[in-house]
């Protein structure tokens, strides 16, 4: 969808192109953020933003300070009190291809002037599909926790997060003073399963994949709700810290490993591009028996005193990236064709398939796009 290239275009047609897009996008943003119930796949999502991308690059003179590169996320909802975050919750810069990684590594080198011999190890950590949270303990205690928001506000998810049980109310052993722990909630596909069954059973709406009901179930007003939704959390990043328990990134999450945090089993620290390409595949390879939804591979610059020289542009840091996997196919069975009649007369073919799972997501029915709009 809209992935085609943008090379042919003028800068009058790109100029409408990118307002088109951005009103696009902006819709899809407030349905996936706000309403917790996207429209379309990631896959489709990523498309619309890489062609937006693409003319940036083409055409620079087009982005302002409103540009939807500049933002992370959106909004906090009005229902929550905000959090604002002490250092910024932003994005990462996504890439596709075994080319854009190297192109990646070779970015990080010129930056930091270092030499083709020199080594710079990265770690790469599944890139878990779920809504970001920060968590933020004072001398051990688990004081308070916001969503991402707009990157700079959240939403005050405290009650609610302390309703998972795998994040520790108080930690372990002797974190620093202060310590805002970031990282992933997600829910597995077993549970996301369960809950669309209990949802169609007292006929309430359906979530559209596990993400969103992760989001659906953290960004209760009533943490009763919550308590009752099975959420999940993998730990893998920092704000504020008082003091660092170490000083490279694969360091702190054995930290928070021995803090109580959990912290994602496949990370792996790589030394050579082959190495991250290599744990790419391992990841993809493992992808469908995981139990949740991963989306990709993030690599991260080791050192932290590099990640700090790499510093952000924008809304992401120069020293990760994450590589996102092609969008997740499956292979079945058609067991049936049907003809649907819709309001208009119009006839839609609906394909009866074998049940199969996709990102999370029992698939049993396929019907052409164009035959959805009535
Ligand atoms: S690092 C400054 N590591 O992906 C960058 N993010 O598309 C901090 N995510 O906002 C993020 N798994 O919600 C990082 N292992 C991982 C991740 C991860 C999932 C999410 C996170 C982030 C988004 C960016």
């Amino acid at each position: 969808m809209n992935a085609g290239s943008v090379d042919h275009l003028s800068p009058i047609e790109a100029q409408i192109e990118y307002a088109r897009l951005a009103e696009e996008l902006t819709k899809h943003d407030q349905l996936y953020y706000q309403e917790d119930s996207p429209i379309i796949s990631d896959a489709q999502y990523d498309a619309l933003r890489q062609r937006y991308e693409a003319l940036e690059k083409l055409f620079p003179e087009l982005v302002t300070r409103h540009s939807l590169t500049q933002k992370v996320g959106s909004k906090p909802s009005e229902k929550f009190a905000k959090i604002k975050h002490s250092i910024p919750m932003l994005s990462l810069g996504n890439v596709f291809t075994n080319d854009d990684v190297s192109d990646f590594v070779a970015r990080v080198r010129r930056f930091l002037g270092q030499a083709q011999s020199l080594q710079i190890c990265f770690t790469a950590e599944p890139k878990i599909d779920g809504l970001s949270c920060s968590l933020r303990y004072e001398r051990g205690m688990l004081i308070s926790a916001a969503t991402r928001g707009d990157g700079f506000e959240g939403e005050d998810v405290t009650a609610n997060i302390k309703t998972l049980k795998e994040i520790p109310l108080q930690l372990m052993g002797e974190p620093p003073e202060i310590l805002e722990v970031r990282g992933e909630v997600y829910m597995a596909h077993e549970d996301f399963q369960a809950l669309n069954q209990r949802q169609r059973a007292q006929s309430k709406a359906l979530f559209a994949n596990p993400r969103n009901a992760a989001a659906g179930s953290l960004r209760q007003l009533d943490a009763k709700i919550t308590a009752t939704r099975p959420l999940h959390f993998f730990a893998y990043a920092w704000g504020a810290v008082s003091q660092m328990p170490a000083t490279t990134q694969a360091g702190v999450l054995e930290a928070f490993k021995s803090y109580g945090l959990p912290v994602n089993p496949l990370t792996r620290l790589c030394t050579t591009l082959e190495e991250m390409l290599e744990h790419f595949q391992i990841i993809e390879a493992q992808r469908a028996t995981l139990g949740y939804d991963i989306d990709g591979v993030v690599y991260k610059v080791d050192s932290i005193e590099l990640q700090n020289r790499l510093g952000f542009v924008s809304r992401a840091p120069r020293w990760a990236v994450a590589h996102k996997f092609p969008a997740e196919q499956a292979t079945t069975l058609v067991r049936d064709i049907e003809i649907q009649v819709g309001r208009t007369g119009a006839l839609t073919p609906v394909a009866r398939l074998a049940p199969v799972t996709v990102g999370g997501v029992i698939v049993s029915n396929a019907r052409s796009e164009e035959h959805t709009s009535e």
